[in-house]
């Protein structure tokens, strides 16, 4: 565990084949799907235990994208951490701290704005192997999507060992909870 209360969750929904986008960053084939806003595995539910976020460049570039075709608000209140190189321009009135830090201290200050809520680790899964081949991630939970996509941004871009601690179902997700192993 990262902290006595805190724990670091990858949390993302995939395609059966282990895609969680498609190669032009589509995600038409997720957001088609039916939900069910009182399963124990919805998105709400599970938001209400978060204390900080991160994600990469490409994921709150697709946010952005999707803002500004919807019109909708900045999704999260928690603050955001966002993994780039490049500058960004933060949404007006939130919480949104670009960073190139190493993900050790970037992590360090997830915890810390988390306030002993969990670290919700956005992806992609490059960040999320980042943060699994430094030793602070504790779980890993996937909604599987009835799709394949055949090729995309993967689930995870390296290896990780899990145990299965929960499964469900959320509308049409199959929902599976995982502990990551450490050696
Ligand atoms: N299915 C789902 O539930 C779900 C969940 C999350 C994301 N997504 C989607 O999946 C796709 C993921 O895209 P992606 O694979 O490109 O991953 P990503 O993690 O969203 O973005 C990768 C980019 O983040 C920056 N970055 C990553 N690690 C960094 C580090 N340690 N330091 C500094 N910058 C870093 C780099 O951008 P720069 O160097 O260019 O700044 C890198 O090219 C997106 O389309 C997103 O919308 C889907």
């Amino acid at each position: 565990m990262t902290s006595t209360s805190t724990r670091t969750v990858y949390v993302t929904a995939t395609s059966l084949d282990g895609f969680i986008a498609t190669e032009e960053h589509s995600l038409d084939w997720l957001l088609s799907r039916r939900l069910d806003d009182d399963s124990p595995w919805s998105h709400d539910r599970f938001m209400a235990g978060v204390g900080s976020l991160v994600m990469g460049r490409s994921t709150f570039d697709w946010i952005e994208r999707h803002r500004a075709q919807s019109g909708d608000p900045w999704f999260y209140e928690q603050p955001t951490f966002v993994l780039t190189h490049r500058e960004l321009v933060a949404p007006e009135g939130a919480d949104v701290r670009a960073t190139c830090a190493d993900v050790t201290e970037v992590h360090r200050e997830l915890v810390e704005a988390a306030d002993g809520a969990d670290v919700w680790v956005v992806g992609g899964g490059g960040v999320a192997a980042d943060v699994a081949a430094a030793g602070l991630l504790d779980e890993v939970v996937v909604s599987i999507a009835p799709v394949t996509l055949g090729s995309g941004a993967p689930l995870l871009d390296g290896p990780l060992e899990l145990e299965l601690l929960d499964s469900g179902v959320n509308g049409e997700m199959l929902c599976a909870r995982y502990a990551v192993r450490r050696p």
